[in-house]
């Protein structure tokens, strides 16, 4: 089913990877079409339609009954890992976890091509999280490869690969809930195109803003403020990208720069886990890049704050419990976990099956 060696797969750039991923597997924001974060979105918002009542809920709980999904999270996961699990729950598959590399035969020696040729002779879909910035392309690379193939919708097709998160490149299915998130939140004021959204924080090593950065293409007349000290400001091959696709972008030296034009802030947190600091220790987020009470306050009327979370001392404290309707992290995590049910759907073709029962008249 691919004809290239890993290593000349892995050589490939990520726009060329895409053609053989197509819809088998989800490895890169650049994978998704307007038309297919629109869909997504629907999608997401009709999961969460139908599990509200207790016919929706058993019925969406037979959907995918006999498929077994792993999620091997290798690296340190809380919302991605559960919100996977939850999702997986509600569609009624099967569930194995694998989030230490010491207690599987990776500690023996084993190559992670075999691990994940061996759990993908058992299950039915693999989501990964990996501290290496290729592993999700490694797993999509053997499940072309292995014999196994799952028939789905009548077509023979490989276990599905979902990246949770590779290395400090990309987190795709954090970008499609942050874009879920972001619509939802900016509806009443005509969705994402035409507006501004300012990312903050660690842009350089943080995947969920490359990942969202590449989806921006997909919206009209948007403008990207890429706020950071400078050593931990946006790549050039992101800044490169949105050049190519035609999105406005410009940088800022402090969160008060972009506050009052901003229609969207998303926070981050430094990712010191690739810096040398000491066991228990933090680098703390500078001043400039603190979101305050009082950077609330400049926002616009209409715009909303998001961070993929964790986060640490990158948002003031008392900005979690203000009761503010633009404070939207806390249902971001939420988005999230619908978002993944509607990601499973797809990538089962099981989405109709959800659909046809919202219209379905009650009773
Ligand atoms: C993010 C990640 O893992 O990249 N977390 C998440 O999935 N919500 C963000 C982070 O760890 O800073």
């Amino acid at each position: 089913m691919i004809d290239l060696s890993l290593a000349d797969f892995l050589a490939l750039p990520d726009s060329e990877k895409v053609h053989h991923i197509r819809d088998y597997a989800i490895l890169y924001a650049q994978q998704f079409s307007r038309e297919d974060l629109d869909a997504y979105c629907r999608l997401a918002d009709t999961c969460r339609e139908v599990h509200k009542t207790e016919q929706g809920r058993t019925a969406m709980a037979g959907i995918l009954r006999q498929r077994m999904a792993l999620n091997f999270f290798v690296q340190p996961s809380s919302r991605t890992f559960m919100s996977f699990n939850t999702a997986q729950a509600y569609l009624g598959m099967n569930r194995m976890s694998v989030r230490d590399a010491n207690i599987s035969s990776i500690a023996k020696g084993e190559s992670l091509i075999d691990s994940l040729r061996t759990f993908i002779s058992y299950v039915d879909m693999v989501v990964m999280r990996h501290s290496e910035d290729h592993a999700a392309a490694v797993a999509f690379w053997t499940s072309m490869k292995a014999h196994r193939r799952l028939v789905i919708d009548g077509e023979e097709r490989p276990v599905p690969i979902v990246s949770g998160g590779s290395g400090s490149r990309q987190h795709p299915t954090q970008a499609l809930l942050d874009i879920y998130t972001l619509q939802k939140s900016l509806a009443e004021i005509g969705g994402i195109d035409g507006k501004t959204i300012m990312l903050v924080g660690d842009l350089k090593r943080g995947r969920t803003v490359r990942s969202l950065s590449y989806l921006m293409k997909n919206y009209r007349d948007v403008t990207v403020i890429f706020a950071a000290p400078e050593r931990y400001q946006m790549e050039d091959d992101i800044l490169e990208f949105l050049e190519q696709a035609g999105v406005r972008w410009r940088k800022a030296t402090s969160i008060s720069e972009g506050i009052e034009s901003a229609d969207a802030i998303y926070m981050t947190r430094i990712q010191d886990e690739y810096d040398k600091v000491l066991p228990g220790t933090h680098v703390p987020a500078s001043r400039d890049f603190t979101f305050t009470l009082e950077h609330l306050a400049a926002m616009k009327s209409t715009a909303c704050l998001l961070h993929p979370l964790p986060k640490r001392d990158e948002i003031e404290e008392g900005v979690d419990y203000v009761d503010d309707p633009r404070v939207m992290y806390w249902r971001q995590e939420r988005n999230g976990m619908w978002m993944r049910v509607a990601i499973i759907a797809k990538l089962f073709k099981v989405a109709h099956l959800i659909t046809d029962f919202s219209m379905e008249p009650e009773g």
